[in-house]
């Protein structure tokens, strides 16, 4: 039985003095949770989030970080620097960061190795863009960004791995992907691994769900077969949303 994972993405949201507020009423809050937790505030909110959860049931996960171990990269975040104040997961290749900041296949692969190699949990973003859906072409770019993504990751490390699939015309649209469409995306995406390592590995694959989820859609959403968890936007960015997500089962 796969445990369900739900994640929040904070994105660009929340200053450090809010962001310890909320992680303090949700470390209260969710702490007879039956779902997996985890929230992805931003870099400089991380080490006073980290802090608050220490010791909780709630993940605390980076949003993005470098493919390098340290130099000369002006503006950007290690995973050695993430370990050091507590962060032992990372949010990559999230479709924003995709598309805003032309982020390729191969490139987030290049993360996904470093962080695997650190000894960090990685939430790998995939999903189409509508075009794309539209164009008969969502099993391909799926198959792209599933099989480049996770190129020389072996099978024993794939329990560090989570899927979050997020069609791109999801986020932030108000508009969900139906529950059978979502769950078929996901079965698909359950073959490719299956396909690249085995059925062992991809029965026990958590894969969530990304794109619009909210208090009133995430039951029927998580009751699909092959819908392991959420990766909420919006809904994670205040408890009376967040709360009933986490607390759909
Ligand atoms: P929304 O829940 O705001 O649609 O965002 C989804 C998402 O991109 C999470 O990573």
């Amino acid at each position: 039985m796969r445990k369900l994972y739900i994640a929040g993405n904070w994105k660009m949201n929340m200053v450090p003095s809010q962001a310890v507020e909320f992680a303090k009423s949700l470390k209260e809050q969710v702490k007879d949770a039956k779902v997996r937790v985890m929230v992805a505030p931003t870099f400089v909110c991380l080490p006073d989030v980290a802090r608050v959860l220490k010791g909780s049931n709630i993940t605390v996960a980076a949003q993005n970080m470098n493919d390098h171990e340290s130099g000369a990269y002006t503006g950007e975040i290690s995973p050695d620097m993430l370990k050091d104040i507590g962060v032992n997961a990372v949010i990559l290749g999230h479709s924003e960061r995709r598309l805003y900041y032309g982020e390729t296949n191969s490139f987030i692969n290049s993360k996904v190795l470093l962080a695997l190699k650190k000894g960090m949990e990685v939430v790998l973003c995939v999903g189409e863009t509508l075009e794309e859906r539209e164009g008969g072409k969502l099993e391909a770019v799926l198959k792209e960004q599933v099989n480049v993504g996770l190129e020389g990751v072996d099978a024993s490390q794939m329990d560090k791995i989570t899927i979050a699939y997020e069609p791109v015309w999801a986020i932030g649209t108000g508009r969900t992907a139906s529950p059978d469409d979502a769950d078929s995306a996901h079965a698909y995406i359950r073959s490719l691994l299956a396909k690249k390592y085995s059925a062992d590995v991809a029965e026990k694959a958590i894969i969530q769900y990304g794109g619009s989820v909210k208090p009133d859609n995430v039951k029927e959403l998580m009751a699909k077969e092959n819908i392991d968890g959420a990766l909420v936007g919006g809904a994670s960015l205040t408890l009376d949303k967040f709360l009933p997500i986490v607390h759909c089962i």
